[in-house]
């Protein structure tokens, strides 16, 4: 994703021009975000968390609200499967009967989450828009509901993989919104 454009400056003392050239990084396009990019991020709770998650996808400076629904659903379905996994690994691990009551609940919320967000990803294949803002809803009321199992634990264990699927989930519906016009 590398472009570049050259900078001229009149060096005052030297008295001679100075030219670099710019390179777009990555770093770069995350601090210009497109117009589109702009749009979708400033209606999330968390602005810089939505330029992160985005910008982390290679094809975001150039990507239409299409694309760019493939890379929202994309990150939300790689998270949520992600943390299934992290559940099972987790569960091999705890013996507190609690403990594993409140994982294999989470275990049932992510697998929901993950169908949800699979659904979702089949319909973007099929330029089918209308149910991809209550599918994002669906993968984020599974993070909820994991969350909410270990309220009252002082550390509980998924906080911020759960509060990350939400978000994800957030900017996602907020692209779907792009298709289907309500906002
Ligand atoms: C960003 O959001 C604020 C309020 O949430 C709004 O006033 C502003 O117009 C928005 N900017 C763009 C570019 O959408
Ligand atoms: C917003 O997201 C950024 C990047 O992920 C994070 O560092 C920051 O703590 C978040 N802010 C809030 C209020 O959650
Ligand atoms: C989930 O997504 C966020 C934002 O893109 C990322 O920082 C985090 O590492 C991801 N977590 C997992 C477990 O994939
Ligand atoms: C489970 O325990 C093994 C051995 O102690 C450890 O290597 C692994 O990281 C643990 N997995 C998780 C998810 O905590």
């Amino acid at each position: 994703m590398a472009g570049h454009h050259s900078l001229c400056i009149l060096h005052p003392s030297l008295g001679f021009l100075l030219c670099f050239i710019l390179i777009h990084s990555s770093l770069a396009a995350i601090n210009e975000p497109t117009e589109l990019v702009d749009k979708v991020c400033n209606q999330t709770s968390n602005y810089t968390f939505c330029l992160e998650s985005l910008y982390s996808d290679s094809r975001t400076p150039d990507a239409d609200p299409y694309t760019l629904a493939f890379i929202s659903f994309g990150l939300a379905y790689t998270n949520a499967s992600n943390t299934r996994d992290f559940i099972a690994e987790l569960l091999k691990n705890t013996s507190s009967q609690d403990d594993r009551h409140h994982l294999k609940r989470c275990g049932h919320d992510y697998q929901k989450a993950v169908s949800a967000l699979e659904e979702a990803y089949d319909d973007l294949n099929s330029e089918t828009f209308f149910e991809l803002a209550k599918l994002a809803g669906h993968a984020s009321k599974a993070s909820d509901h994991c969350q909410a199992a270990f309220k009252g634990t002082s550390s509980p264990p998924l906080a911020r993989r759960n509060h990350d699927l939400k978000s994800l989930c957030e900017i996602g519906a907020i692209i779907a919104k792009l298709f289907t016009g309500s906002s």
